[in-house]
């Protein structure tokens, strides 16, 4: 595992963006699984500017996200796909076809997990796989218990994930209780992992991650049995690391040394 500590959320985000680049740029038809929340706003940001002033070009991307709530609609504002039509599917062009997002109003969520599961694999599989972290440890929607092993699936959303994503509705509103989310298996079999995550609230959670025991009841600890995983934080969510020192020292090492091999530790 590489873990890279910047100083700010912007920092984070670019850094997260420009290895979404590089990955397009090596191979324009990249399969890259994305990730919705806050956190990867300012990644999403930035790779609009580079495909805007830069002509990133993502028109052979094709693109598969980690999860959606059941029963919201893609028009609904708090569906993710919403979300990623407006964070970065309307301002790139990787064409509509090549965008899959777990589809939360399916008649049977059985078949369409399968259905998704088999699809992942048709495009050769995810060749970029971007994740945040949940305040309770989760990647995607497997929350804490889910099986290192799991499939995409339903999922019931724990009360703390509820909460937490309440902040995202509006008064009155009523957060789903259910969600499509890939599993932490199918996460495992991307052939290259970025999580990304800021700000004091992940500082345990992400210390625990990737510094505890590997356990399903913190479902990103499972990315420590992945071989090419990069970790990037600010200041905050790195500031219960205990290893902190030793990641910085590598990160500057490579810098100076190898710059070309920063993210690409296995
Ligand atoms: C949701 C998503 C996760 C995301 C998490 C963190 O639960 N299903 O994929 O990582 O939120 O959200 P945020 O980035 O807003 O902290």
């Amino acid at each position: 595992m590489e873990v890279i500590v910047t100083k700010t959320y912007e920092d984070m985000s670019a850094l997260a963006a420009r290895m979404i680049a590089q990955q397009i740029l090596h191979k324009p038809s990249s399969v890259l699984g994305l990730a919705t929340g806050s956190t990867p706003v300012g990644t999403y940001k930035e790779l609009i500017r580079l495909h805007k002033n830069q002509g990133l070009d993502f028109s052979k991307v094709t693109t598969f996200n980690l999860d959606e709530y059941v029963g919201l609609p893609p028009t609904h504002n708090q569906s993710y796909r919403y979300f990623m039509d407006q964070n970065l599917f309307n301002h790139v062009n990787v064409p509509s076809a090549s965008i899959h997002v777990p589809y939360g109003h399916a008649e049977s969520v059985l078949d369409f997990c399968e259905w998704y599961e088999a699809e992942i694999q048709r495009f050769g599989g995810i060749d970029l796989q971007i994740l945040g972290i949940g305040g309770d440890g989760h990647i995607a929607f497997n929350e804490p218990g889910s099986s290192l092993g799991s499939r995409t699936r339903l999922k019931t959303l724990t009360e703390e994930t509820i909460e937490d994503n309440k902040r995202f509705f509006g008064p009155g509103e009523e957060v789903p209780r259910f969600a499509i989310t890939m599993g932490v298996g199918t996460i495992l079999e991307a052939k290259k992992i970025v999580m990304i995550a800021n700000g004091k609230k992940k500082a345990e959670i992400i210390a625990e991650a990737i510094e505890g025991p590997v356990s399903s009841q913190v479902s990103a600890s499972a990315l420590q049995l992945h071989r090419h995983v990069v970790v990037i934080l600010d200041q905050e969510a790195g500031s219960k690391l205990k290893r902190a020192d030793y990641y910085k020292w590598v990160y500057e090492q490579k810098a100076k040394l190898m710059p070309n091999l920063i993210g690409k530790a296995t």
